[in-house]
């Protein structure tokens, strides 16, 4: 039997940080025995917020050698470019046209990003959703690995899936999520989603000594003043960070030892930093090595292209003929 298909986009608009890898690539990286995948830079949604003509293309190249510094494989998964591939845009439109607009704006990122950004409320920003869901239906993906701020996308895409092949027949599947077993990791804050564009990240290619100052000076249980008033690990982002990189003792034993003063937070940030050091740095170091190699990025992205055009044009082709939008 033939695998399964899964699509997954990250849009090149800053640095990668340990909340994608932890909430998404991790899984991104896990499941390409398992499943024939496909994964994206989706730059068209770069847009929709605010940015920087100059600065895209390198962020979309630093994002495209991420993905492989990280463990995509190119000779296992293809890593494609949105924008090389225009039936992303043309499904869009057709998505757009079955999308009921009080849904479209009623979508938790749209009002975030409104709130963030009130001078670029743009039309493509609302449609956005539209986008994602013309990215993984293009592909006719069963399976969508992403953190759990897009499980609302995703039920869009299949309330779309499912408009669709209810007026035009049973083409669609109605993909669904996967989500890693930490889908929401918070920004050093200890308050908000970690996040690219706010200033509460970890970097995946952070220095050895930056990562260290982040973790030092990162929040904890606020309501433990002294080192000697027992902690609670369950509102403390430190702990959830060790869920990311320790070991399945180690987690107990802070869990243990914090709640009964044993250990500080001092030296509970020290133990996190020595396994998060420990596991970013051959990340690092693949990624430094890839800088060097642009043509070869660039090279996998067009071959990759290769793979998924061809998937891509079919599906718009039925797609159009189902619709009507042919010849007679
Ligand atoms: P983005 O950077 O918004 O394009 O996100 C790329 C992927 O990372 C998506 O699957 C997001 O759901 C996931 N992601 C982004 N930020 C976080 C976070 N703080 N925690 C968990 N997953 C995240
Ligand atoms: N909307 C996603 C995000 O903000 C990125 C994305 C775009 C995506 N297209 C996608 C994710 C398709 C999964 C599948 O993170």
């Amino acid at each position: 039997m033939s695998k399964k298909r899964v699509f997954s986009g990250i849009r090149p608009t800053g640095e990668i940080h340990i909340g994608n890898y932890f909430g998404a690539l991790r899984n991104w990286v896990e499941i390409q025995d398992s499943y024939d995948c496909i994964y994206g830079v989706v730059d068209y949604h770069a847009i929709t917020t605010p940015f920087e003509a100059e600065k895209l293309p390198r962020l979309t190249f630093d994002t495209l050698a991420a993905l492989l510094a990280c463990g995509i494989d190119p000779q296992k998964s293809a890593l494609m470019l949105q924008s090389d591939i225009k039936e992303h845009v043309e499904l869009s439109w057709v998505l757009s046209c079955i999308a009921p607009l009080g849904q479209m704006e009623r979508m938790t990122q749209f009002k975030d990003k409104s709130q963030q950004a009130p001078e670029y409320i743009n039309l493509g920003l609302l449609a956005y959703p539209a986008l994602m869901a013309a990215d993984i239906l293009i592909y006719r993906a069963d399976a969508v690995p992403v953190g759990e701020d897009q499980v609302q996308h995703l039920e869009l895409t299949r309330d779309l899936a499912r408009k669709f092949n209810n007026a035009y027949g049973e083409y669609f599947p109605e993909p669904e999520p996967l989500l890693t077993h930490t889908p929401r990791i918070m920004g050093l804050d200890g308050k908000s989603k970690m996040s690219k564009t706010l200033d509460n990240h970890i970097s995946l290619f952070e220095p050895a000594d930056s990562l260290r100052q982040k973790i030092m000076t990162a929040v904890t249980d606020e309501n433990r003043k002294r080192r000697s008033d027992p902690g609670n690990p369950d509102i403390c982002n430190i702990y959830s960070l060790h869920k990311t990189v320790s070991k399945e003792e180690e987690i107990q034993m802070i869990d243990r030892e914090c709640r009964t003063a044993g250990i500080g937070c001092v030296d509970c940030k020290k133990i996190l930093y020595g396994h998060m050091e420990e596991f970013l740095c051959p990340f690092r170091e693949k990624y430094q090595d890839l800088q060097k190699q642009p043509d070869t990025v660039y090279e996998i992205a067009q071959e990759s292209r290769k793979i998924c055009q061809p998937i891509a044009q079919e599906t718009m082709t039925e797609v159009r003929n189902r619709m009507g939008l042919r010849k007679i």
